[in-house]
């Protein structure tokens, strides 16, 4: 699939990387102390759920790992595995996930959007005077700016375990950095297609 091309094309050395499109019926992946975790949500969440879980699961025997659970924090953060780091997304269709060992990486966030330019009522809201575009076109460098945020807020929470809003996150896509207002600095990498893809990590 060209969403797992993108995503092993730029996952750095350490993060294994899956995808799967949601069925309906997903949501019988989730592993008993997941289920308890997320009890509350909708179907059409709760299989987002599952499939972006069952991608986990997998990445995470890859590892070595023999209980692969990966239940909903008080946050909504997904809670990894001792000794494992990652991250989920999912969009409308398709569940992505990624995972690494933690001697490999520090923390990782990923997120996946349509590649569509950002509604306008929605891009002076997720753009400050910091952000960096690039030799992004402004249009659809105002999707990316913003999954590329929602990938720094998943890899940074589990680390300093602040809600960050957009004005909390700069990000420079010249130097392929993003820092947050707590100080933490991260690489940042995107793909433009099939799918805006956005991964934030630290070493
Ligand atoms: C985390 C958040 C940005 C995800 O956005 P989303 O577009 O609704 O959903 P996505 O499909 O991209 O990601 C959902 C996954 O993110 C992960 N996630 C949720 N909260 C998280 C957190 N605090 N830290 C790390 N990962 C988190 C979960 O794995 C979730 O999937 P699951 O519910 O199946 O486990 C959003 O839910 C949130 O918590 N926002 C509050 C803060 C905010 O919006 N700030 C502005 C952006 S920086």
């Amino acid at each position: 699939m060209a969403v797992e091309r993108a995503l092993t094309g730029f996952a750095p050395p350490g993060l294994i990387t899956g995808c799967r499109l949601i069925c309906t019926g997903d949501e019988r992946y989730l592993l008993p102390a997941e289920n308890a975790s997320i009890a509350t949500r909708g179907h059409r969440a709760r299989a987002a759920s599952g499939a972006g879980r069952l991608v986990a699961h997998e990445l995470l025997r890859r590892l070595g790992c023999a209980n692969p659970a990966v239940p909903r924090g008080q946050q909504g953060n997904p809670i990894w595995p001792a000794g494992t780091i990652g991250s989920i997304a999912h969009d409308d269709d398709l569940a992505v996930a990624v995972a690494a060992r933690s001697d490999a990486m520090t923390s990782v966030g990923i997120d996946i959007e349509p590649a569509l330019p950002l509604p306008r009522e929605l891009e002076a809201i997720v753009a400050t005077p910091q952000d960096r575009l690039g030799d992004l076109e402004a249009g659809i460098g105002s999707r990316v700016l913003f999954a590329a945020k929602e990938a720094v807020y998943k890899a940074s929470f589990p680390l300093d375990g602040r809600v960050l809003g957009f004005e909390d996150i700069g990000v420079d896509f010249e130097s392929g950095e993003a820092v947050t207002s707590a100080g933490r600095m991260l690489t940042v990498r995107f793909a433009l297609s099939p799918r805006i893809l956005t991964l934030a990590y630290t070493a």
